[in-house]
């Protein structure tokens, strides 16, 4: 018989087929497999207690007949728990058949794929030109990233869709600027996108000044948004040096996207927005500006959604909506994520229910639309971190940071290594260990940034994990008997060590399962460091290689899972792993 990918889903479907020949049962039972303490077993089903309680039975009573309706199975021992919970502790075969089928990426890939899979468009990453990424960017890149390779693991079409901020009201200012102080763009220097910083800084301090440099400023945004062919020469160079100082970072960090449509893109849609909404009567005037209330809300019945300002400009929210009809009628999106800062979770909010309204009105379908938004990065004085001079710290110069110290730690561990080796592992550490730091922590909290932190090599971080693997990959570098034959050669898992290692490994689907569920990868990551843990535990008390082959080979094979499952995991989180470390 083929055997379960996801055990806690097989186990459910028993209990609830089980359930049906129970008097007491309906429909309405959802048995909850969970994870089980390892003291009582492996899964625990706790749903009977919250289901009995709402049908006012007695919970042990009815856990009890469930368990006597299960049909016999050599495969896992049932025991009452509790006021109601169902433990099931799987057999030793049962776990190494498991083992057994679930050795390959192609194996786990397949048995992961979704039933139905669907289009979705991730929306990360979305820095605004004209200005350097800075240290508040690198989480939308690198949870998007994630979640983008885990939904693809899991089947799905992923289309990645960085969305600029290429058609703000920073060009009014810097467009003032470049005027002005008659700059021209091809001779901007080493360092472009400084150079348009301090531009806008300039064309900032200037309408600060005076009125009529305020009143330029706006024209020229208003000249550009209407197509003013200087202004829009200088806007795609701008453009155009903008997007380069961002490659250099997707390409140290592998992300790729699809497309990079930004908020330009839809220029020439936001009248069909206006109309669209007009007539449907969504939105109205307001002092000049087109607004959007929600009546039924508690907040945006008071708080208003401006979709065109009162000078006639459209903004963020209009680009937005139009963006929204775009992916829906375009690429048919079945879901659309934004991954952004938790300070925008109002505009998302109103965005959502605004288009609720729209496509409800037209009788379009509303694609499921998530907002993925997460906390600030904090420097050791738990304030939002920055650089001594209280500028924000540019990305480009943390990541240089992160392999220049990442190359320390290799140098200091083999002095010996050529330099350009030295470079490429602190590459995958240094990177590794940054992008580990922002994943492994609940996205909506903030976090404190430490370099000894997120680079120690003990502890839940990317070198811990990587050590791991490196660890293991040493292992079969020395072994030189046959690999071919471990799965038909292992006995079942016998020791604590063997058992627990066994156990961790066929959780593996439900820490995606979680992920995916709750688009929160930190999710992923204490799984991956709890089965490193598992490993180590492993590995200190259970010598692999003995002389009996049958434990041999169950041993060589609990470590060529964890190497796959640690590998996976980290490769879904963009996570590069090292044969050698
Ligand atoms: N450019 C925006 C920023 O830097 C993020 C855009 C997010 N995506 C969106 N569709 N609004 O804050």
């Amino acid at each position: 018989m083929e055997i379960s990918y996801d055990l806690s889903e097989y186990l459910s479907e028993t209990l609830r087929i089980a359930a049906q020949k129970v008097d007491g049962f309906d429909d309405a039972f959802e048995p909850q497999v969970r994870v089980a303490d390892e003291r009582f077993g492996d899964f625990q089903a706790n749903g009977v207690l919250p289901f009995a309680k709402r049908k006012g039975q007695n919970p042990r009573a009815l856990a009890e007949q469930l368990i006597q309706t299960l049909p016999p199975s050599e495969d896992w021992e049932v025991s009452l728990a509790g006021p109601g919970f169902v433990n099931f502790s799987l057999s030793p075969g049962f776990l190494l058949r498991w083992i057994q089928a679930y050795g390959s990426d192609d194996a786990i890939r397949g048995a992961g794929k979704v039933g139905q899979s669907r289009k979705i468009v991730l929306d990360y990453s979305s820095p605004n030109t004209a200005k350097q990424m800075h240290v508040g960017h690198i989480r939308s890149t690198i949870i998007g990233e994630s979640l983008a390779r885990l939904l693809e693991h899991r089947g799905h079409e992923v289309i990645r869709d960085n969305h600029l901020g290429d058609w703000g009201t920073q060009f009014g200012m810097l467009l003032l600027a470049i005027k002005r102080e008659q700059v021209n763009l091809d001779e901007l220097g080493d360092e472009p996108i400084a150079r348009l910083e301090n531009l806008y800084r300039a064309g900032n301090a200037l309408t600060k000044e005076d009125e009529s440099a305020l009143t330029e400023a706006r024209e020229e945004l208003v000249k550009l948004q209407k197509g003013d062919p200087e202004n829009l020469a200088l806007w795609q160079k701008i453009r155009d040096l903008s997007m380069d100082s961002f490659e250099r970072i997707y390409d140290l960090l592998g992300v790729r996207f699809d497309h990079a449509h930004g908020e330009s893109f839809y220029r020439d849609q936001v009248d069909a927005v206006y109309a669209g909404l007009q007539e449907r009567g969504i939105c109205r005037e307001d002092a000049g500006a087109l607004v959007v209330f929600h009546p039924e809300h508690k907040r945006f019945a008071k708080q208003p959604f401006i979709i065109r300002k009162s000078d006639g400009a459209s903004n963020y929210a209009t680009t937005d909506l139009a963006t929204l009809a775009y992916r829906t009628s375009e690429w048919r999106a079945e879901q659309v994520i934004y991954v952004t800062d938790g300070r925008q979770r109002d505009h998302f909010e109103q965005l959502f229910l605004t288009t609720e309204k729209w496509f409800g009105a037209e009788n379009k379908t509303l694609p499921t639309l998530s907002h993925v938004w997460f906390g600030t990065i904090l420097g050791e004085d738990n304030k939002a971190i920055k650089t001594r001079d209280g500028e924000p710290i540019k990305l480009i110069d943390l990541l240089n940071e992160a392999i220049q110290r990442a190359a320390e730690m290799v140098r200091e561990k083999k002095p010996d290594l050529a330099e350009e080796e030295i470079r490429r592992r602190a590459q995958v550490i240094g990177l590794g260990a940054v992008k580990y730091a922002d994943l492994s922590q609940d996205r909506t909290l903030d976090y404190v940034f430490s370099w000894d932190k997120l680079l120690a090599m003990q502890g839940n971080t990317a070198p811990y994990l990587q050590y791991a693997v490196a660890r293991i990959s040493s292992i079969f570098r020395k072994f030189e008997g046959d690999l071919s034959s471990l799965e038909e050669n292992a006995r079942p898992p016998k020791t604590e060590h063997e058992r627990s290692l066994a156990r961790k490994l066929v959780f593996f689907p439900l820490a995606l399962e979680q992920t995916v569920k709750e688009l929160k990868p930190h999710f992923l990551c204490t799984y991956l460091f709890e089965l490193a843990t598992g490993f180590s535990s492993f590995y200190n008390q259970d010598k692999v290689m003995v002389s009996d082959p049958a434990e041999r080979s169950l041993r060589l094979m609990l470590c060529a899972r964890t190497k796959l499952f640690l590998e996976t995991g980290l490769r879904i989180l963009g996570i590069e792993t090292l044969e050698e470390m």
